[in-house]
């Protein structure tokens, strides 16, 4: 069976890209292939872990929305890519770019869907607001990307337990140990193994 073409659009650290290409190299991704690494960040840190692994990246600065879609799309075309995994990927995609690819954008978000999630609610405001909230447990969620942000299908939910003396940095990293690095690659072999039958 072919494997499926993986893209990853990142903005930052990258360490759900590194949870990925681990996860490749382990095995526990096996139906699909990271082809390509997208950062809208020049000098992000995703970018050399990419590099690490022999992956080929790209940057693509964000102008007007339509020319930064325009030129994620053509990047997508070209290297024939099947699946488009956000991994810490700070820009929301337009419905123009998301009715273009059903149910083959994915996303990490670290929280319990439908908390804390939607416009504005990125990297540590969203471990901030959980906190101010004073919700006991939270966890993280892999959903499919369409034009609502944070709105789409759930594809696995993981929950984590908040803990005493907790901040925003000491509950994004367990968060992302205990969930988004457990859940994001599962899903993207579950995704990747239900195109490469299709095909
Ligand atoms: C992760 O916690 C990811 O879930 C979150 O940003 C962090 C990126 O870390 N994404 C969002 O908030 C998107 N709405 P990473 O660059 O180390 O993977």
């Amino acid at each position: 069976m072919r494997k499926t073409k993986i893209a990853v659009l990142v903005s930052g650290g990258g360490t759900n890209l590194q949870a990925l290409i681990d996860a490749q190299n382990s095995g526990i991704i096996k139906s699909g292939n990271i082809e390509l690494v997208i950062s809208n960040k020049e000098g992000a840190y995703a970018l050399t872990r990419a590099a690490n692994a022999n992956i080929k990246t790209e940057v693509i600065k964000k102008t007007t929305q339509e020319e930064f879609e325009a030129k994620i799309i053509a990047l997508l075309e070209e290297n024939e890519i099947q699946l488009i995994v956000l991994a810490g990927f700070m820009c929301i995609l337009s419905e123009n770019f998301t009715s273009k690819y059903p149910k083959r954008i994915i996303n990490v978000h670290p929280s319990l869907i439908p908390s804390f999630c939607g416009a504005g609610f990125y990297g540590l405001k969203v471990h901030e607001a959980a906190l101010g909230y004073g919700v006991k447990v939270t966890g993280a969620t892999v959903h499919f990307v369409n034009e609502i942000p944070d709105g789409g299908e759930i594809i696995m939910q993981k929950a984590v337990y908040i803990e005493e003396g907790d901040t925003p940095e000491i509950l994004q990293k367990r968060v992302m140990e205990q969930a988004e690095w457990k859940i994001l690659p599962e899903a993207v072999e579950r995704v990747s193994k239900k195109i490469s039958e299709e095909q």
